[in-house]
C-alpha cells in the first residue's frame, strides 16, 4: 500500500519505519526541514534502540522516503497517518494545534478517495474534529479513523512490531478494510469499535498503566513508614495474575512526553463534561507527592543543602531513550536546585536543555565525573549502566557518602561494604 505518515517523532519515524519494513511504500512527512535534512542524509535525530538499522535498509530499498512536502505525499496514499504531537495545553487539555494544522494540509492536497488515521493520542471527538477540518479543505471523500498508537520510548521498534493490540475506531466498512490491509502482517488482536472508544481506550490505557505504578508508589511510602520492603510486595501482588507483575517498579515516580500529559488530558476532558475523575487525580497527587518524598529523604540525609553538591545520575525519563520531557531525573535536579544545592548531573545519552531544567545544569562525561566532590549522589533512571557502577570509584571521589537509589537498582550489601549511608524507596527508613 502507498502510505503517508505525518510527523517524524518517536512514533511518526518508527511507524514509517516499520511499515515500510511490513512492505509498504511510505512517504515521511514532517514541517521541521532541518530533521527531514538529517533523515534524508541517513542521520536519525532521535535515540532509539534498532531504528537506524531499519531506516537504512527501507531507504535503500526504495519503501522510505521523506520531505516536508504535502504535495509530494498525500495525492498518492492510500493511508495517511497522522502522528505528531499533542502536548499540554496551559490548562492541562491537549494541545490540538498540531493535529488541526496537519488535518488541514492533508484536506488540500487530497486526490481521491484515503483514509486518515489518528496516531497521536486525542481526545474523545477528535476523529469528528479532523473529518470537519479535512471536509473544509477538499471535495473528494475520506474516512477518518481513531488508530492510537501503544508503542514505549526505547522498545519502540519491537512494540510496533510485536503489538499486544491494534485499536481501530472506524465509522465506515471500507475504511475498516483498508486498516486491516495496513496492518495485515502484524499477528494479534485487533480490537475494532467506534472512534470515540478507540481514543477513550487510548487515554485509560495510558492512565491505568500511571495509577497501577502510583498504587505501588504509595504503598512504597508505607513500606518506608511501616518497615516493609516494596519488592516483596510488589511481588507478591504481582504473581496474581488478576494483578500482573509489570508496572509494579517502585521508584520515583512515572515521567515522560505521554503519561503526565495524557493523564492530565484525561482529568481535564472529564472536568470538561462535569464529571471529575478522583482516581485519576489521585494518581497525579500520590506521583507529584513520590518526587518530592525522595528530595526530602535526601535533604534530612544531608542535614541541609546549603553548601551541599549533589549528583544526579541519570536524565532521561526512563532507560534507552535520549527523552527528558516530564523526567523524574529532571524534576528532581529542579528541585535540589530550588532548595539551594548545586546539582551536577549524568546520563549516558540524554542532555537538558538549560530552559528545561531553567538554569545552567552542570553536564559530566560520566557518573564519576558528576560525583567528584559530591556529597551525595541520586541514582535517578533505571539505565542498565548504573546497575554495574564502580561504587568503589564512586565513593572515592566524593566529599560524602549519601546514595540515594531511587531505582533500587543496587546491591545492598555491596553499596554499604564500600562505606555509602545507602537509601532506597519503599524499604524501613533507618
Ligand atoms: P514528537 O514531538 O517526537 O514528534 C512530533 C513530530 O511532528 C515533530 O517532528 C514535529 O516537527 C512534527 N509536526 C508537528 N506539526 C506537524 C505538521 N503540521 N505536519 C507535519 N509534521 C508536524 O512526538 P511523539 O513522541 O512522536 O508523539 C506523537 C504523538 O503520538 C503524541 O500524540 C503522543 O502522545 C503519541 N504517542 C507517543 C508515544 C511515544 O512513545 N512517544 C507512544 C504512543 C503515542
Ligand atoms: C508509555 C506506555 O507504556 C506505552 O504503551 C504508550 O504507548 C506510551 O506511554 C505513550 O502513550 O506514549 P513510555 O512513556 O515510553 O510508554 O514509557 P513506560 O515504559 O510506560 O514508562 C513510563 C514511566 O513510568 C517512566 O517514567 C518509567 O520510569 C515509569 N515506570 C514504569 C515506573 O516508575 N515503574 C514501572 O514499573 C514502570
Amino acid at each position: 500500500m502507498r502510505v503517508a505518515v505525518i510527523g517524524t517523532g518517536y512514533v511518526g519515524l518508527v511507524s514509517g519505519a516499520c511499515l515500510a519494513e511490513l512492505g509498504h511504500r511510505v512517504t515521511c512527512v514532517d514541517v521541521d526541514a532541518g530533521k527531514i535534512e538529517r533523515l534524508k542524509g541517513g542521520e536519525i535525530p532521535i535515540f532509539e534502540p534498532g531504528l537506524e538499522e531499519l531506516v537504512r535498509r527501507n531507504v535503500e530499498n526504495g519503501r522510505l522516503t521523506f520531505t516536508t512536502s504535502f504535495a509530494e505525499a498525500i495525492p498518492d496514499a492510500e493511508a495517511i497517518s497522522i502522528a505528531v504531537g499533542t502536548p499540554s495545553a496551559a490548562d492541562g487539555s491537549a494541545d490540538m494545534r498540531y493535529v488541526d494544522a496537519a488535518s488541514e494540509e492533508i484536506g488540500r492536497h487530497l486526490s481521491g478517495y484515503a483514509v486518515i488515521a489518528t496516531k497521536s493520542t486525542v481526545p474523545v471527538g477528535t476523529s469528528e474534529r479532523v473529518t470537519s477540518l479535512v471536509a473544509g479543505q477538499t471535495s473528494h471523500p475520506f474516512d477518518v479513523v481513531s488508530n492510537p498508537e501503544t508503542l514505549r520510548e526505547g522498545r519502540a521498534v519491537y512494540d510496533f512490531l510485536h503489538p499486544s493490540r491494534i485499536i481501530i475506531g472506524v465509522s465506515s466498512e471500507r475504511a475498516a478494510d483498508v486498516m486491516t490491509h495496513l496492518f495485515a502482517y502484524l499477528d494479534c488482536p485487533k480490537v475494532v469499535t467506534d472512534p470515540r472508544s478507540a481514543e477513550l481506550t487510548k487515554y485509560a490505557a495510558n492512565a491505568f498503566l500511571a495509577t497501577k505504578i502510583s498504587f505501588i508508589n504509595e504503598m512504597s511510602h508505607l513500606c518506608e513508614d511501616v518497615g516493609a520492603d516494596v519488592e516483596a510486595v510488589a511481588k507478591g501482588m504481582g504473581l496474581d495474575p488478576r494483578i500482573g507483575k509489570d508496572f509494579l517498579r517502585a521508584g520515583l515516580g512515572w515521567g515522560g512526553s505521554c503519561f503526565p500529559k495524557d493523564v492530565r488530558a484525561l482529568s481535564k476532558l472529564g472536568e470538561s463534561v462535569s464529571h471529575p475523575l478522583p482516581v485519576v487525580n489521585a494518581a497525579i497527587a500520590t506521583n507529584r507527592m513520590t518526587r518530592t518524598r525522595v528530595v526530602d529523604r535526601l535533604e534530612k540525609a544531608l542535614g541541609g543543602f546549603e553548601g551541599k553538591t549533589v549528583a544526579v545520575l541519570g536524565r532521561a525519563f526512563k532507560d534507552n531513550t535520549d527523552d527528558t520531557r516530564e523526567s523524574a531525573a529532571v524534576d528532581i535536579v529542579k528541585e535540589l536546585a530550588r532548595r539551594g544545592a548545586t546539582v551536577r548531573a549524568d546520563d549516558p545519552v540524554a542532555r537538558v536543555p538549560s530552559e528545561q531544567a531553567g538554569f545552567d545544569l552542570v553536564h559530566a562525561a560520566d557518573p564519576y565525573e558528576a560525583a567528584q566532590g559530591a556529597h551525595a549522589a541520586v541514582l535517578a533512571t533505571e539505565w542498565e549502566e548504573f546497575r554495574t557502577l564502580d561504587l568503589a570509584r564512586l565513593k572515592s571521589v566524593m566529599a560524602g557518602d549519601v546514595l540515594m537509589d531511587g531505582r533500587n537498582l543496587l546491591k545492598p550489601d555491596e553499596a554499604r561494604a564500600q562505606g555509602f549511608r545507602y537509601l532506597r524507596v519503599g524499604k524501613r527508613i533507618v
